[in-house]
């Protein structure tokens, strides 16, 4: 029989690097708190027509990577449905937000998320067909202050934190404005013209974005259509006024919190629903997906998706990415150890060896617990991987109540009251 083994794309998260990702969660969880986040979960399918008009029919999101089925009807009351694992999670958010009628309460919307996302790429390093996001939005009604350029810098301003916070040195901010609706479709018509002529030199990708989606074409990252994609007109050119001024607006906050970035008049985006402010946070530790985290402002979605004007702006972390940068900056997990390794000599012992543990992880000591079957020797080793002290429990030391102790960074051995054994092995190692 040929062995099972996970699909390809995806992943086991095993010990100790699961401890990794658990840290960055919980930092992230801490930093969202500081900014008055509130985390939400929306379900990992939704209707498939919420990604098309959402995320764009265009795009390659929608178009080659989604993973949907025909959703069968159960019963005569029930229509068959087409479903999809969710690609990204802006979209379903602000279904939610719809959905709840959370513009009702007339404030601004500030959510967060964590969980995994589906997208049918070619897998490599830090790609992957299930991956994970920790994402955020802002949105409200315009009454919110949602429009504002300050929201924006304050996005970036916490991801700047976050990242810090994380331990990871050395990230690139970049960022740029696609404008409103309106300039981007008077853009897009630019492009398309001026693509005309030129298209046939390019690959094949940009020869199909050259009709579908011309803005796409600033995304291509093969060397020999670099030359012909400097010679385009630039979408800044494009902008009216407000989008200039709002753009403007977004740098000098950034300045005034001394944050770092840099204009790229190319980044785009991989998906439709983005106005205004883009941005990514790269890392060259990274290689080819050297994307950390990308996002911006839409300020169309909410009406696009049949909801209320709801501008908002957000992104998302690959977490995936940002364990991967971890690991290249030498910040990975080490393998955790805990407080005491019990060693019971003899069978005979395991009850007893049982009760100690119980006795000292009440405490809330991290206990590893031994077996008596085990020669003294293999205890010895086992302990020494796993744990910062052993407690051997012998026959004479369970009837004396005075446990013997090795600490392993010192290597002194000591005869420790049980009554004072917790206390004990809570102090830290020498
Ligand atoms: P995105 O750029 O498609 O944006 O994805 C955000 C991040 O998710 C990427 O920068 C990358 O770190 C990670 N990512 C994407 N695809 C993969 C993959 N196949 N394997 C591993 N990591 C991946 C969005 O998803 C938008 N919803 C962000 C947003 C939120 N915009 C506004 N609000």
């Amino acid at each position: 029989m040929t062995t099972l083994k996970a699909v390809r794309g995806t992943r086991d998260l095993l010990p100790p690097e699961t401890a990794l990702w658990n840290r960055i969660e919980a930092t992230a969880r801490r930093v969202f708190a500081r900014y008055n986040f509130g985390e939400i979960r929306t379900p990992v399918f939704e209707d498939t027509s919420l990604f098309a008009r959402g995320v764009g029919e265009e795009t390659d999101i929608v178009s080659k990577e989604m993973y949907s089925w025909e959703d069968r009807a159960r019963a005569q009351s029930e229509k068959s449905q087409s479903l999809t694992l969710r690609p990204e999670n802006t979209a379903g958010v602000v279904r939610a937000y719809i959905e709840h009628k959370l513009g009702e309460t007339g404030q601004l919307q500030k959510l967060y998320y964590i969980g995994p996302q589906f997208r049918r790429e070619r897998p490599q390093k830090g790609r992957y067909r299930q991956f994970s996001q920790i994402g955020a939005e802002v949105i409200g009604p315009p009454s919110a202050g949602s429009e504002s350029p300050l929201r924006d810098a304050e996005v970036l301003e916490m991801l700047a934190t976050l990242l810090d916070e994380l331990g990871i040195t050395g990230w690139q901010l970049h960022i740029n404005s696609v404008g409103s609706s309106a300039d981007r479709a008077r853009y897009n018509d630019t492009l398309r013209a001026a693509l005309v002529p030129l298209a046939h030199k390019m690959c094949a990708d940009c020869q199909r974005r050259a009709v579908t989606n011309p803005l796409r074409v600033l995304d291509c990252k093969v060397p020999e259509d670099q030359p012909i994609i400097e010679t385009l007109p630039k979408i800044a050119d494009a902008l009216d006024e407000d989008s200039k001024s709002h753009f403007a607006a977004v740098c000098a906050a950034l300045d005034a919190a001394s944050v770092l970035y840099t204009r790229n008049p190319r980044l785009v985006r991989g998906l439709d629903y983005y106005t205004r402010t883009t941005f990514e946070f790269t890392h060259g530790g990274l290689g080819a997906q050297n994307a950390l985290l990308g996002g911006g402002r839409y300020d169309g979605l909410s009406e696009g998706i049949g909801g209320p004007k709801a501008p908002g702006i957000g992104f998302a972390m690959g977490e995936d990415r940002l364990v991967l940068t971890l690991q290249a900056l030498n910040q990975g997990a080490a393998p955790p150890q805990v407080d005491a390794y019990i060693a019971p000599l003899g069978e005979s012992l395991n009850p007893a060896a049982l009760a100690l543990a119980r006795e000292l992880r009440r405490a809330g000591l991290s206990v590893e617990l031994g077996d008596g079957s085990f020669r003294l020797k293999k205890s010895f080793d086992a302990a020494d991987k796993a744990a910062r002290r052993i407690v051997i429990l012998g026959e004479d030391e369970l009837a004396s109540g005075i446990l013997t102790v090795k600490d392993f960074s010192t290597g002194i051995q000591s005869k420790v009251p049980r009554a004072e054994l917790a206390a004990h092995l809570a102090q830290p190692a020498a």
